[in-house]
C-alpha cells in the first residue's frame, strides 16, 4: 500500500443509524457519502458537463444544515457549497442538483436555495448553462495542489531520501510553553503549586547517596520499587487490574503509545481513533505507516457501533475513556461494554489513555476501562505529566502478562531503558505521603477553579454555548452555537494572552465543531471574570 494512502484516514461510506449522534458524527457521514459521490464523478468524467442529474442526486443531502442555528437557511447552503469548492471537492465543471432536488432533499422550501444558487452564481461560484443545468464555474481552479513529499530531497550534496512516513509529519514548531502560560492554556497544571522545596530535597538525598552500581544500565521496564509503588496506587485509587511486574516506566504517555503501536500494529494495519482526537496520538500512527480510522464521538464517548461499520476488523482501538480529549465526555458503561466485547470479538486491542482522570469533581472517581476487562485486551497508560509536572517526563503502560516479554523486547531495542534518578526521586515521593497530599491539594484548587470558570461561562453567554466535558480533569469545552471561526478568534486572542485552543484542530474529518478547550488548571480563581469577558468580547467582535 502507498504510504501516503495508509497513513490517511479511511473513507468508507456508513449508513446512518442513530438518531442521538452529535452533528460531527453526522458530518462524518455526509463526508463519506460526498466523497463517494465524487469517486462516481471520476468514473464518468467530472468535467462532463452532460453527466445525468440522477446518478448526481446523491449528493445534494451533502449541505449540512441546522434549523435551530440563527443563521439563515440560505446562507447555510451558500456557506456550504461554498466551503466545498474552496476545499476542491466540488470541481469545475460538476453538475449541481436543480434547486427543486435540493429543497427536496434538504427537507426545506425552494426559497433559500434559490438564493442560495443566486449568490453563488453572482459570486461566480456556479454558472448556469440554459437547457443544461447549473454547474460548478469551469474558470475556477482544479485539482488541489498536492501536498509536496519532502521524502527525497535533490541538494547540491545530491539525493537525500527519508522515510515517507517521517515525510507526512506537519513541520516541527519549538514549542514556547512558558510563553503562554496563562489564562485557558490547555494540559497545563499549576506548577506555582507543585512542592518544588520537598522534591528538591528528595532530589538532594538522592544525589548524595547515590551508589555506584546505580550508574549502570537498568531493565527496560524500570525501577522495581516505583513500579510496586505505582501498583498499589493504580489498583487502589483507579482500580486498575495489575501487578508490578506488568508495569513498564516510560517517558511519558507519548513514548507510551509509541511503544504500544510498536508492539501491537504493523505498517498499513487499520486502527480507531476518536473524532475529535488528542492530536499527538495520530502522530504515533503515521510514523508507524498505520491508518487511523476516525470514530465519532458523541455524548457517551467513542460510538463503537460507527466503528464497527466503518472498520470492523481494526486492530486496535485508542480511547481516552474517562475524561476524552478535548471533548471532555466520560465513555458510558454501555459503550465500555460494547467496546471491550467487539475487542474480544475481532481479536483486537484497546488502548486506554489516562492522562488526567486523577481529577473529578461531580462524582467519585469512575474506574478504568482496564478494570472492567475479563480478556486482557486493554493496555493502559497513564503519566505523571498533569498531576506533577511535564517536564519529569515519567509515565508507566500496564501489559497485559502475555505481552509483557514482546513489550520489553521493543523497548530495549528503542532506548533501553529509563533514567534512574527522576524514577528514584518518585518513588520517594510517593512512599513519603506527597504524592497522594499534591492530588488531595490540587483538586480542591482545580474544583474551584473550574466552578468559578462554569458560572462565568453561564453569566456572560446564557444559552449561546454549551459547555461539556466539565466533570474531570484539567479542562472544559465550550461548543459555539453560532457560526463562528474557532482558529481565527483563537488567533486574535493569542495576540492578546488568552490561551483559546481552537476546537476544530482536533478534527480531520469534514466540517468540525467550532468552539474552545479551555483549560482551567493554569486560570487562577482571580484571572477567570476578566478572561470570560475577553472572550465574550472576541467572539462578538
Ligand atoms: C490526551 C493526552 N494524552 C496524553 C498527554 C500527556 O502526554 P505526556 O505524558 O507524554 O506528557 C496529553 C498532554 O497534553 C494529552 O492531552
Amino acid at each position: 500500500m502507498d504510504a501516503k494512502d495508509v497513513t490517511q484516514t479511511r473513507l468508507r461510506i456508513i449508513p446512518q443509524t442513530s438518531r442521538t449522534l452529535w452533528p460531527a458524527r453526522c458530518t462524518l457521514i455526509y463526508r463519506r457519502k460526498w466523497l463517494a459521490a465524487i469517486t462516481d464523478y471520476e468514473q464518468f468524467g467530472m468535467t462532463n458537463l452532460s453527466v445525468s442529474n440522477d446518478k448526481l442526486g446523491r449528493i445534494t443531502t451533502l449541505i449540512p444544515i441546522d434549523r435551530q442555528a440563527q443563521k439563515p437557511l440560505y446562507q447555510q447552503i451558500y456557506e456550504g457549497f461554498r466551503a466545498r469548492i474552496i476545499q476542491r471537492e466540488l470541481r469545475p465543471g460538476q453538475i449541481v442538483p436543480s434547486t427543486r432536488q435540493l429543497a427536496r432533499e434538504l427537507g426545506v422550501s425552494r426559497f433559500p436555495v434559490l438564493n442560495a444558487y443566486a449568490q453563488l452564481l453572482a459570486e461566480g461560484y456556479f454558472l448556469g448553462r440554459i437547457g443544461s443545468g447549473t454547474f460548478i464555474a469551469p474558470s475556477l481552479p482544479g485539482e488541489p495542489p498536492r501536498p509536496s513529499r519532502k521524502s527525497v530531497v535533490h541538494t547540491e550534496m545530491g539525493r537525500r531520501t527519508i522515510a515517507t512516513t517521517a515525510s507526512v509529519l506537519p513541520k516541527y514548531a519549538s514549542p514556547s510553553w512558558n510563553e503562554r502560560l496563562g489564562p485557558f492554556q490547555v494540559g497545563q497544571p499549576d506548577l506555582e503549586q507543585f512542592p518544588l522545596k520537598t522534591w528538591s530535597k528528595l532530589v538532594a538525598r538522592y544525589s548524595r547517596n547515590i551508589r555506584v552500581n546505580e550508574l549502570q544500565y537498568g531493565d527496560a521496564m524500570g525501577a522495581e520499587a516505583l513500579r510496586r509503588a505505582i501498583a498499589v496506587y493504580l489498583r487502589t485509587s483507579r482500580a486498575v487490574q495489575c501487578e508490578a511486574d506488568q508495569i513498564m516506566i516510560v517517558s511519558g504517555s507519548q513514548q507510551a503509545l509509541d511503544i504500544t503501536t510498536r508492539v501491537l500494529l504493523d505498517p498499513g494495519a487499520e486502527a480507531w481513533i476518536e473524532e475529535p482526537a488528542y492530536w499527538l496520538v495520530r502522530h504515533v500512527l503515521k510514523i508507524a505507516g498505520c491508518c487511523a480510522v476516525s470514530v465519532p464521538v458523541d455524548t457517551e464517548g467513542l460510538d463503537v457501533l460507527a466503528g464497527i461499520e466503518l472498520s470492523p476488523k481494526a486492530r486496535a482501538a485508542f480511547v481516552a475513556p474517562s475524561h476524552q480529549y478535548p471533548l471532555g465526555v466520560t465513555m458510558s458503561a454501555t459503550r465500555r461494554l460494547q467496546l471491550l466485547d467487539w475487542a474480544q470479538n475481532a481479536g483486537a486491542w484497546i488502548i486506554e489513555d489516562d492522562y488526567d482522570s486523577e481529577y473529578r469533581y461531580e462524582s467519585p472517581p469512575i474506574s478504568c476501562l482496564q478494570g472492567l476487562d475479563t480478556n486482557s485486551r486493554v493496555i493502559y497508560i497513564g503519566t505523571f505529566s498533569k498531576v506533577l509536572f511535564p517536564s519529569l517526563r515519567l509515565g508507566y503502560i500496564v501489559i497485559p502478562p502475555d505481552l509483557l516479554e514482546r513489550f520489553a523486547a521493543v523497548r530495549q531495542s528503542m532506548d533501553l531503558c529509563p533514567s534512574p534518578t527522576n524514577q528514584a526521586v518518585l518513588t520517594e515521593f510517593i512512599k513519603g505521603g506527597h504524592f497522594a497530599r499534591h492530588i488531595r491539594k490540587m483538586r480542591q484548587i482545580y474544583g474551584e477553579r473550574r466552578r468559578v470558570l462554569v458560572k462565568e461561562i453561564r453569566r456572560e453567554f446564557g444559552s449561546t454555548c454549551t459547555i461539556v466535558g466539565g466533570e474531570a480533569g484539567m479542562h472544559l469545552t465550550l461548543l459555539s452555537n453560532g457560526g463562528i471561526e474557532d482558529r481565527e478568534i483563537a488567533a486574535k486572542a493569542a495576540a492578546r494572552k488568552l490561551w483559546l485552543s481552537a476546537l476544530s484542530l482536533s478534527y480531520v474529518g469534514e466540517a468540525p465543531r467550532q468552539g474552545f478547550v479551555l483549560g482551567f488548571g493554569n486560570t487562577r480563581v482571580s484571572e477567570i471574570p476578566k478572561a470570560v469577558r475577553l472572550l465574550k468580547e472576541l467572539l462578538n467582535a
